[in-house]
């Protein structure tokens, strides 16, 4: 059975080659605009593409606005700077993903307490958000308090895992009860919508990766998506080093951050950005023929939630157990076919084994079946 998926990859992909999880496409306009980049001599964070780049994705998110940084960590990092996230914080999160969204929350200060998944979704679950906040969670003048650690919890960080949304529905409506203010990840989520809406603009503030390995790139990239007018100017000016607006006059007025995107990254993203819708479609079709394969093989394959139409930014199937995970990660590996399993999950890494979480049955139950399989834009 492994072998037939071996051999479907290659008639998807057309080589008889080593094929990768993600490789990006450059289809487009890549070349010609990095020429006028170059030409134009405004290479670093001066330049009119960065400007029109945030336009352009904000214009498809359906965002207010748009602030471009360096990656999509300098933009995690930003957004709960601006959430209020502080030394001894807590940010509620999920066990299942990439350790960007924890270092994030360490350069706070803060500390991460993780919360299960649903496994329709791979997103944190809000009936298991419920039942944290219900037991551990006061309110108290100052903010919502864990009364196990005494902490603050700041904010909620889901994070809409390989592109399929969380049920935002639910996990609004408990921070709502609770007054936490939720910041979604969507690091993997261009091109993800939930009834109709784009992930990212959920939350008072959203973020977006632009790492080679996503569904577009800037080489590296990231993007804060917010409706608020304040949270915007203010991220524009942290990720600026704090610079006051002048002719010639050189002041801070706080300590800022050099974060924000280079022309010449903001470049090859205009470009990119012009494929996308391609890139979407092109990806939705290659999942429904790796669910084609799935069901003639009778294996699961992480679907699309109801209500929601994800990228499909990196597909997913769900072995039987452990063996057959490892089983499969080695055939595909000694046929030149790259997978991967779920990342090691969180509360498992030795920086963040000290946090506190929920017991993730459902986290852990996907750590031992899941593996990601090829996801490239097929050509
Ligand atoms: C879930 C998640 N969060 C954050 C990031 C960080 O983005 P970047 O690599 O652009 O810093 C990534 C991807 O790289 C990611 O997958």
């Amino acid at each position: 059975m492994f072998e037939h998926f071996v051999q479907s990859v290659r008639d998807i992909y057309q080589t008889d080659g080593f094929i990768p999880l993600h490789e990006p496409r450059f289809l487009g306009n890549e070349k010609r605009y990095l020429n006028d980049v170059i030409d134009s001599t405004f290479v670093s964070s001066v330049g009119s593409y960065v400007g029109e780049f945030e336009s352009k994705i904000a214009d498809y998110c359906a965002a207010r606005h748009a602030v471009a940084t360096v990656n999509g960590t300098a933009a995690l990092h930003i957004a709960l700077l601006l959430a209020g996230v502080g030394p001894g914080d807590e940010v509620i999160t999920q066990a299942v993903t990439f350790v960007a969204t924890c270092n994030a929350i360490h350069y706070c200060g803060a500390e991460p307490v993780f919360v299960d998944v649903d496994v329709a979704t791979l997103g944190l679950s809000p009936t298991a958000l419920a039942e944290f906040l219900h037991r551990h969670a006061e309110r108290r003048d100052h903010g919502v308090f864990n009364k196990t650690s005494g902490k603050r919890i700041a904010v909620c960080l889901p994070m809409h895992t390989f592109g399929h949304p969380c049920d935002m529905d639910g996990l609004l409506a408990v921070c709502a009860d609770y007054g936490i203010s939720l910041i979604e990840d969507a690091a993997e989520a261009l091109g993800s919508r939930l009834s109709g809406r784009h992930c990212g603009t959920f939350g008072t503030l959203g973020v977006l990766s632009f790492n080679g390995n996503k569904i577009i790139t800037t080489g590296g990239g990231g993007m804060i998506l917010t409706d608020d007018d304040a949270l915007a100017q203010q991220a524009r000016h942290l990720t600026t080093t704090a610079k006051c607006a002048h002719a010639w006059h050189f002041a801070h007025d706080q300590i800022g951050y050099n974060y924000r995107m280079p022309n010449l990254n903001a470049a090859l993203g205009l470009a990119q950005r012009e494929q996308l819708p391609g890139f979407v479609e092109c990806k939705r079709g290659l999942a429904a023929r790796y669910r084609h394969w799935a069901e003639d093989n009778a294996v699961r394959m992480v679907c699309e939630p109801d209500g929601a139409e994800s990228n499909y930014w990196l597909n997913a199937l769900l072995l039987d157990d452990r063996a057959q995970r490892d089983a499969f990660l080695d055939c595909t590996h000694r046929h030149g076919v790259m997978t991967r399993p779920l990342w090691t999950l969180m509360p498992d890494l030795p920086m963040y084994s000290h946090c506190q979480h929920d017991g993730l049955v459902h986290s852990r139950w996907l750590a031992e079946r899941l593996v990601n399989i090829p996801s490239s834009v097929v050509v």
